[in-house]
């Protein structure tokens, strides 16, 4: 099985472009890995007329190859419209750097999502594209599979740690199968309200503790 990694995406882990945070971003996000636990945060400043991405910044806490490719696409995306960069693939992401073993294919795909995301996030803000559309349980339900349980690795939707969701004129309540005082319960609160208050037409989310 072939692990090693060619130079130019040694190139990039050691020289990675784009990488730091942006003040008062217009679109952000934060992803994480299903199949490894690693983060990767994405920033984003983008022209309200043109919809052109015109500032991009990551940070990486992932491994080498998800430092590379975080690198990649923000080059790739930098100056492009959101509807373009929404298409870059992380097949193109990998091939620019002129592949990636096989085993690491996941970290490509989670540089990705954070650009999906981060756009998405600015699509929300603004209340355009696909996120025009309301609020509803279900629309609430599958922003929840974009924050993870940091007990087990994947989604708080999969893992059964959300007991129930409701939403109703504008406020969101989501109700955790967690004790208030459990360690990751404040960093869990913290990443729910990031999912879901940026949204258009949301004026208040409330994550409460029912204990597990
Ligand atoms: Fe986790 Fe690469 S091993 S991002």
């Amino acid at each position: 099985m072939g692990m090693s990694y060619n130079e130019k995406v040694i190139e990039y882990f050691k020289n990675p472009k784009n990488v730091g945070t942006l003040e008062e971003p217009d679109g952000y996000a934060k992803e994480g890995s299903p199949a490894c636990g690693d983060m990767v945060s994405l920033y984003l400043k983008v022209d309200d007329e043109t919809r052109e991405i015109t500032d991009i910044k990551f940070e990486s806490y992932g491994c080498a190859s998800n430092i590379a490719t975080g690198s990649i696409i923000t080059e790739m995306a930098k100056g492009k419209t959101i509807e373009e960069a929404k298409e870059i693939t992380w097949q193109e992401a990998a091939e620019e750097l002129g592949g990636l073993p096989d085993l690491k294919t996941h970290c490509s795909v989670l540089a990705v999502d954070a650009l999906r995301e981060a756009i998405r996030n600015y699509e929300e803000r603004q209340g355009i594209g696909e996120e025009k559309r309301e609020t509803t349980q279900e629309v609430v339900e599958e922003r929840l599979t974009h924050v993870m349980n940091p007990m087990k690795g994947r989604d708080v939707m999969k893992t059964g740690l959300i007991d129930s969701v409701e939403v109703e004129d504008g406020s969101i309540t989501v109700n955790v199968a967690l004790e208030s005082d459990h360690q990751f319960a404040s960093a869990i609160k913290e990443d729910i309200e990031e999912k879901l208050e940026p949204r258009w037409d949301v004026e208040k989310v409330v994550v409460r503790f029912v204990g597990g």
